[in-house]
């Protein structure tokens, strides 16, 4: 609608933008909490009416909701390196080689490549103090025990707390924690025995006792150590190895006490808030939660309708809320810049009995590991930042996790590196609403290294057209997950290959429920074609780079492994002698 320039509404526009530019001239602070496998049906404010997410859903009320905001990968480790990077994880090798998809341990050599520019560190570099509390899950060393090549330190954060690694099954014992020293023990008197037992057979060598060759006792000897690494990195020891806390350089936690992870998380994020009022500050709080084994503390615990998993939700968003709270107090509200999201869809095939142990992904089909179908991919997306964005406001354009990259760099008054490709875009005119449409026209849904599906928004139409080149097998089959294997797969026996590929229409099949035909869509080939050429276009743009998630790289390297104390004999808690 066009306005007379002196109307009193063009007027109060001028002084808003006056006001806009002004405010702009300083540094905002920034809060980002990354929940870990969160579906988007799980959200008060994305339609769920009974798990109760307030303070979540307060983002939404007092800022910007994104209905179509889709993650890099739809697993953690690459999903974690887009959003740190703005580039698909292909472009920094965070790519399946050899059927691993995420980094498989913390004592591999794999990781985010150093030469990779996170976020964080050109916000540091402009001045801001950054901070990572929980999940980093991006690798830790490379040659050495403690070249930390890959850590949090390495790549722009200040101070970091939380695991190196990812929470998982194994992270929880599931016998009486007394049990844990004669484990200890057992691991001291197995290793006494071995060398007792490689010593005698010496002896009995030099002493001529025994007719045996010294080939002999080095094999007797190699099989020893084999049989006690084996067993070793069974029986709960994995937990030794994976599940750590660390406080910067330092293990503070070995194995770590899952059911007090959430309370340290709390705490540190709360104290960084309080150590870095004067701003500006960059705090990331990369949610444990909602990852199984969803442990949850007691007093959320047969307290959600939805189980275990219920409860780990709205522990969580309890968690949001205290911090939100502590923004609040110390008056950081306007000039902090919140956003909430999820590293990928929720995880269907996680199970407890017949109840379900991982999230739930509304109406969309799939969930985590599952690249094209939307479930897998489409995560909330909520922006707060009171005078500076609309209130309440809804968007429906494709946005990208990428995007917060170039969005805070710009910001904070830095420059994207101009020497590699960025593929996310600046957020803030289509949030504060000064453009109708994403800069984003096609985005690519990578599953590993192979590009499962693509994405078409074609703005002088409205439609949002998606194909499917392949698409997992689901077992049982129509089931919408992979119950046989825990997790879909990305190639070979596990994927169907569509030709002609699969075409839906996202605008007005946002379930992805009937596949489109020549027949029933008259622009049918029209849209392949186009797609495909973007599709080519891209692929013209990536170089090869080294995999970080090769098999040489992700096995378990003894000598990588981080040690609070004398390898093997690796424990301590000083979270305790803190308490
Ligand atoms: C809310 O979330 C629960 C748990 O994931 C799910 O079972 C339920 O169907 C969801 N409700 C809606 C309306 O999406
Ligand atoms: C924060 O912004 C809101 C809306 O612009 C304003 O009403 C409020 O007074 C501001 N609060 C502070 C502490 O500046
Ligand atoms: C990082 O190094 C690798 C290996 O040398 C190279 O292939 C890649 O292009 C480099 N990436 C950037 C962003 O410079």
């Amino acid at each position: 609608m066009w306005r007379h320039p002196c109307s009193p509404l063009a007027l109060v526009l001028l002084l808003n933008s006056l006001e806009l530019q002004a405010s702009v001239s300083y540094k905002p602070n920034f809060l980002i909490f990354l929940a870990d496998d969160f579906g988007i049906g799980d959200l008060g404010c994305y339609g769920n009416d009974t798990i109760r997410t307030p303070n979540i859903d307060r983002l939404a009320e007092e800022g910007v909701k994104l209905t179509q905001h889709i993650s890099a990968a739809p697993v953690c480790s690459p999903s974690r390196a887009a959003f740190l990077t703005g580039r698909y994880p292909v472009r920094s090798g965070l790519d399946e080689r050899d059927r691993f998809r995420v980094i498989s341990w913390l004592a591999g050599s794999g990781g985010l490549p150093q030469n990779e520019t996170t976020f964080a560190k050109i916000l540091q570099n402009k001045g801001y103090t950054t901070g990572l509390i929980g999940k980093w899950h991006l690798g830790m060393n490379c040659q050495t025990r403690d070249d930390f090549c890959h850590h949090p330190l390495n790549h722009g954060f200040d101070y970091f707390y939380g695991m190196p690694f990812s929470l998982m099954g194994d992270c929880q014992i599931t016998y009486p924690p007394e049990k844990d020293m004669p484990q200890r023990i057992k691991l001291w008197s197995y290793t006494l025995l071995i060398a007792l037992a490689v010593l005698t057979l010496m002896a009995a060598k030099l002493t001529h006792l025994l007719p045996l060759s010294w080939k002999t006792i080095f094999s007797l000897a190699l099989f020893g150590c084999a049989f006690f690494i084996s067993w070793f990195s069974s029986y709960g020891f994995i937990r030794y190895w994976d599940c750590i806390v660390m406080r910067n350089y330092e293990i503070t936690e070995q194995p770590m006490k899952v059911e007090r992870a959430a309370s340290l998380v709390l705490r540190e994020a709360i104290s960084f808030i309080e150590r870095n009022k004067q701003g500006p500050f960059f705090l990331f709080v990369s949610f444990l939660h909602v990852h199984t084994p969803v442990v949850t503390t007691e007093r959320f615990r047969g307290k959600s309708r939805h189980g275990l998993y219920g409860d780990n939700v709205e522990e969580m968003d309890w968690m949001v809320g205290r911090i939100l709270d502590k923004l609040d107090k110390e008056n950081l509200k306007n000039s902090t810049l919140t956003y909430f999201t999820s590293d990928h869809g929720g995880h269907l095939e996680a199970r407890e009995g017949n109840a379900p142990r991982g999230g739930w992904n509304g109406i969309y089909k799939g969930g985590k590991a599952m690249a094209g179908w939307e479930g897998g991919i489409r995560v909330p997306g909520l922006f707060r930042w009171t005078g500076m964005l609309p209130e309440g406001k809804i968007i429906h354009e494709p946005t990208s996790l990428m995007d917060i990259f170039p969005t805070l760099v710009h910001l904070a008054g830095g420059t994207v590196p101009q020497d590699r490709i960025i593929d996310g875009r600046d957020l803030m005119p289509l949030l504060q609403g000064s453009v109708q449409h994403s800069e984003h026209e096609f985005l690519f849904h990578y599953c590993g290294m192979h590009l499962h599906a693509a994405r078409w928004h074609q703005k002088d139409s409205g439609n949002v057209w998606k194909v499917h080149y392949m698409t997992p097998i689901f077992h049982p089959e129509g089931s919408g997950g992979c119950y046989n294997i825990i997790f879909c797969q990305c190639s070979g026996k596990y994927v169907r290959q569509h030709d002609p590929p699969l075409l839906f229409d996202l605008s007005r099949d946002p379930s992805e429920a009937v596949s489109l035909s020549p027949d029933t869509e008259p622009l049918f080939h029209e849209v392949l074609k186009r797609i495909g050429r973007a599709v080519e276009e891209h692929r013209r743009t990536l170089t090869p780079v080294p995999s970080q998630l090769s098999f040489g790289h992700n096995i378990w390297k003894p000598w990588l492994q981080p040690c609070c104390g004398t390898f093997p004999f690796c424990w301590c808690d000083k979270e305790k002698e803190n308490l």
